[in-house]
């Protein structure tokens, strides 16, 4: 079984997906962490995003590789553990742009494909109904208000010990947002058949029980 979640950033779905998989014994693949790291390694590299041919070697070139049991997942980049690396503020600002070529998304598309042939997924993103995999069987769109969103990214800024104010939050979402939704390739939106989901005002517990259910339905 394949289960797609997309929405924007902060909408909860990384939470509730690694939860989710851990109560259905399913494989959790974050594909915003893939792009994170192509960001993370252009960035170190000080490859613009202008470059094609190099954008294209890094996507192609990349091993990109998760260990571990989630929730505790670790991301792994040509053999560096970059699980903290790739959520620094300096990835997460440029990620839209670095994100958006063809090359990239075409590399990293393939590759998520590979990952989930044979076994039961979880993956969360935000082409995953529209572009990854259409067929999926359960797909969800999930969606917060933005101040909802701010909030929750303030309060995983303040266990890593990073003042930030909400109002600087939702001016980032809001940017992130625009340019993740307007893009040309595979844009953020959702799937004519995904099911809506408003984490505006839901615990954790609430979301995850919701897909859970959903998903059981289907077995
Ligand atoms: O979910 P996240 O915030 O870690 O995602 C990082 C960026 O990657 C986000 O700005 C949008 C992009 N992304 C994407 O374009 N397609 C996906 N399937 C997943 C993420």
């Amino acid at each position: 079984m394949i289960i797609a979640i997309d929405g924007p950033a902060g909408s909860g779905k990384s939470s509730t997906a690694k939860a989710v998989a851990a109560h259905l014994g399913i494989t959790y693949l974050d594909t915003g962490a893939m792009y994170r790291v192509i960001t993370l390694k252009c960035l170190r590299a000080g490859i613009p995003v202008t470059d094609e041919k190099r954008l294209s070697e890094v996507s192609n070139g990349t091993i990109i590789a998760f260990t571990g049991i989630p929730p505790q997942v670790s991301v792994w980049m040509d053999g560096e553990d970059v699980s903290s690396a790739i959520r620094s503020d300096e990835v997460t600002k440029n990620v839209s742009d670095y994100c958006a070529p063809t090359v990239v998304r075409e590399a990293l598309v393939n590759q998520q494909r590979r990952i989930a042939e044979g076994r039961s997924i979880i993956c969360e993103g935000r082409d995953i109904a529209t572009v990854v995999f259409p067929k999926a069987e359960l797909k969800i769109y999930m969606i917060a208000s933005v101040e909802e969103r701010a909030k929750r990214r303030l309060e995983d800024f303040k266990k890593l010990g990073v003042e930030k104010n909400v109002e600087e939050l939702m001016r980032e979402i809001e940017i992130r947002d625009q340019k993740d939704s307007s893009r040309k390739n595979s844009p953020l939106m959702k799937a004519d058949d995904a099911i809506m989901l408003d984490t505006t005002g839901m615990t954790l517990d609430q979301q995850i029980e919701w897909i859970v259910e959903k998903a059981r339905a289907l077995q």
